[in-house]
C-alpha cells in the first residue's frame, strides 16, 4: 500500500522521517537503513543529526547500505557516493563506518560487486527502511528506464538525462561517469519499508508515474506499487500531477 503525505517543504519531511527512524533504532538498535544520495534526502540527514543528541538513541549498531555508486571514479573522489555517504551521513550522524556499505564501483571489483552486495544485504538480515529519491526520468537508485522489475544489484549505463541532471556535482557533463552500479528494483522491493521523498516541480511527472502510472520497466519508480508498505513524502509542487 502506498501512503502519500504532503508536506510544506523538505525540512518538514526530514523532521517526520527522522523521528520515525529514531523510533525504529530505539526499538531495534541494529536497524539496517537503505541510504539514498542526491540532494533530496539531505534535509532528512540534517534533521537526523539535529534530533540525535536529544533523542537518547545509540546509533553505533546501525547498518547502512547505499543504493548506488558511480563506476570508475578514483578512490576518494569527492562526488563518489562513498565519499558523499561518508560526508553527509556517516560523519554527521556518528555511525560506525565499518557497518556502512556502498557498492564497489572500482573497475577492479566490478565483475563480482553486484553478487557481493546482494549477499551482504542478505547477511545483514535485509533492509528495514529504504530511503529513496526519484530521478526526473523516473529512476530510483540508478535503475534507469528499461530496468527489469526483478533486477538485482548490477552495472547500468546512465541515461543522458541523468548525466545532465547530475552534471551540477561535477566540473562538466563530460566528467559525469557513463556507468553506475545500483541496487536493482528487485533489491529495493525486498526492503521492509520504502520511504520515497520528492520535492519541486521537476519531480511532478516522475512522481505521478511512480505512484499512479502503469507498472512498467519503462517507468522504474512504478515498481513501488508492487511493495506492501510505501510512504511517499512530497511537497505540493512534486505532488501536483497526482
Ligand atoms: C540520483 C541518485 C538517486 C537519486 C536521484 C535524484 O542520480 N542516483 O538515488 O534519488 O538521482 O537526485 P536528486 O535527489 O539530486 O534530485
Amino acid at each position: 500500500m502506498t501512503e502519500v503525505v504532503i508536506v510544506d517543504n523538505p525540512d518538514a519531511a526530514g523532521a517526520l522521517v527522522a523521528a520515525h527512524i529514531l523510533d525504529l533504532i530505539r526499538a531495534k538498535p541494529a536497524t539496517t537503513l537503505g541510504l539514498a544520495t542526491g540532494s533530496t534526502p539531505l534535509a532528512l540527514y540534517r534533521s537526523l543529526a539535529a534530533q540525535l543528541p536529544s533523542g537518547g538513541v545509540d546509533v553505533s549498531l546501525v547498518r547502512g547500505f547505499a543504493l548506488d555508486e558511480y563506476v570508475g571514479l578514483l578512490p576518494g573522489h569527492p562526488e563518489s557516493y562513498s565519499s558523499v555517504i561518508g560526508r553527509e551521513v556517516v560523519g554527521p550522524l556518528g555511525l560506525t563506518p565499518e557497518l556502512i556499505s556502498v557498492p564497489d564501483g572500482s573497475l577492479a571489483g566490478i565483475r563480482t560487486a553486484g553478487d557481493h552486495y546482494e549477499n551482504a544485504i542478505i547477511a545483514a538480515g535485509g533492509i528495514d527502511l529504504q530511503i529513496l529519491g526519484i530521478g526526473s526520468d523516473g529512476h530510483i537508485g540508478f535503475n534507469e528506464p528499461g530496468s527489469s522489475l526483478a533486477s538485482l544489484t548490477r552495472v547500468k549505463t546512465l541515461t543522458q538525462q541523468t548525466r545532465r541532471d547530475n552534471a551540477r556535482f561535477f566540473a562538466s557533463e563530460a566528467d559525469v561517469p557513463l556507468h553506475c552500479i545500483t541496487q536493482g528494483l528487485g533489491t529495493i522491493l525486498r526492503a521492509r519499508h520504502l520511504v520515497l521523498l520528492a520535492f519541486g516541480n521537476g519531480k511532478a511527472e516522475a512522481l505521478a508515474g511512480a505512484v499512479e502510472g502503469p507498472v512498467s520497466s519503462s517507468n522504474p519508480g512504478s515498481a513501488i506499487q508492487l511493495h506492501p508498505h510505501v510512504t511517499v513524502l512530497a511537497d505540493e509542487a512534486a505532488a501536483s500531477h497526482l
